[in-house]
């Protein structure tokens, strides 16, 4: 079967990528540009390199800075008017994966006509709209990368997952010195996040070898040096490496898929505004659990990425030791035990198994669920 690799014409990465950025856009000759940020980084400062560095290059734009965790339809309507009322030609959106799909989401409106719900699913973007330059401060969704945006419609309490390689940044930059200010916890559930894509993109049903080196590599990458970010936000090495190991978690999900993980994740995210990083980080060890027989030979590759000396093992001792370093690299970062702990509920969870049944990410998980199963594994993640 064919296979479709697919990620932005141009990534920017290392230290002072924001100012290589600005060059970029300039010398196209761009117009007016819309900054949409997260309110958070704006109020830390974090925006101030990247006007500056617009401004070196001459360069005239707005700012929407009114994006949230879980971004809505309406926070989308109110940055697409944003974009309108300033006259924009261009995006450039700033932030971890909140601020891009608002970002993305946007792009879509401008060249194509509301509601945004009306592209939720698989490749039903006509028009790409205006350029995108996405510059991610998080390490990480991979929002920078992909053809994935996750909207909230905040009236039917659903996450509409819009997925088409027309909303695939025409520019991606990752410079880890914007992400040294990040606290611990955003760190971990980021981390984590990124983990996840690398681990559910390699047992996926649309694992391709174009797409398992980035994936191992990723989980590499990650294991060793996030719980190093999570300790001291301060390290660069560490930064830098979250910052190259998501990013190549993004190319590896973006052509390969995802899986059950991301889908009983959005309705946790939708319903209860949860991180979407911690919800992931709790329902990946036991997804993998449920996964495993079914991908014995990948699970022992993880455990070999994972740093596990799988030296006297067998294949299948190797797997499962997979899926306890997992466990174990969750609980080294701080990330909750269970949902229970963040007042989710039993009656919760069983609210969610349609939504997640119907997520887009369901069908690329290497094994079909039942709902009992879903279900199973939503009360074991309590
Ligand atoms: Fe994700």
């Amino acid at each position: 079967m064919a296979f479709t690799l697919a990620f932005p014409k141009i990534n920017i990465s290392g230290e002072n990528a924001i100012t290589e950025l600005a060059a970029v856009i300039a010398a196209k000759d761009p117009g007016h540009g819309l900054i949409i940020a997260d309110a958070a980084l704006d109020k830390l400062g974090l925006l101030t390199p990247l006007c500056e560095a617009l401004d070196r290059c001459g360069l005239t734009y707005s700012c929407f800075t009114d994006t949230i965790p879980n971004p809505t339809v309406s926070v989308v309507n109110n940055a697409y008017d944003c974009l309108v009322e300033a006259g924009a030609d261009y995006i450039i959106g700033f932030g971890g994966g909140s601020a891009i799909d608002t970002a993305k989401a946007v792009k879509i409106l401008s060249g194509n006509p509301k509601p945004i719900t009306n592209y939720t699913g698989v490749g039903q973007v006509k028009h790409v709209g205006v350029p995108l330059y996405a510059i991610n401060t998080t390490a990480g969704t991979a929002a920078e990368v992909t053809s994935n945006a996750v909207i909230t419609d905040e009236i039917n309490k659903v996450k509409c997952v819009i997925i088409d390689s027309n909303i695939i940044p025409d520019v991606s930059v990752n410079d880890p010195s914007i992400m040294l200010g990040l606290p611990s916890d955003v760190t971990a559930a980021t981390g984590m996040d990124a983990l996840t894509h690398a681990v559910e993109a390699f047992v996926s049903v649309g694992a391709h070898v174009l797409t398992n080196h980035s994936a191992l590599e990723s989980v590499r990458l990650i294991a060793e040096y996030l719980p190093q970010a999570v300790d001291d936000g301060n390290n660069f090495e560490a930064r830098e490496m979250m910052a190259l190991g998501q990013f190549l978690a993004g190319m590896a999900f973006n052509s390969a898929g995802l899986g059950m993980v991301h889908a009983m994740a959005h309705p946790a995210g939708a319903h209860k505004n949860l991180p979407h990083g911690v919800c992931n980080a709790i329902l990946l060890p036991i997804v993998c659990e449920f996964n495993r027989p079914h991908r014995v030979e990948e699970f022992a590759k993880l455990a070999v990425a994972l740093g596990c000396d799988v030296s006297a093992m067998t294949q299948e001792e190797a797997s499962v030791e997979a899926v306890q370093a997992i466990r174990n690299l969750s609980k080294r970062v701080g990330i909750p035990r269970g949902f229970s702990q963040l007042g989710v509920t039993e009656q919760d969870v069983a609210e969610w198994v349609d939504s997640a049944m119907a997520d887009p990410c369901a069908g690329g998980n290497p094994v079909t669920m039942s709902p009992e199963d879903v279900l199973a594994l939503y009360k074991k993640s309590l």
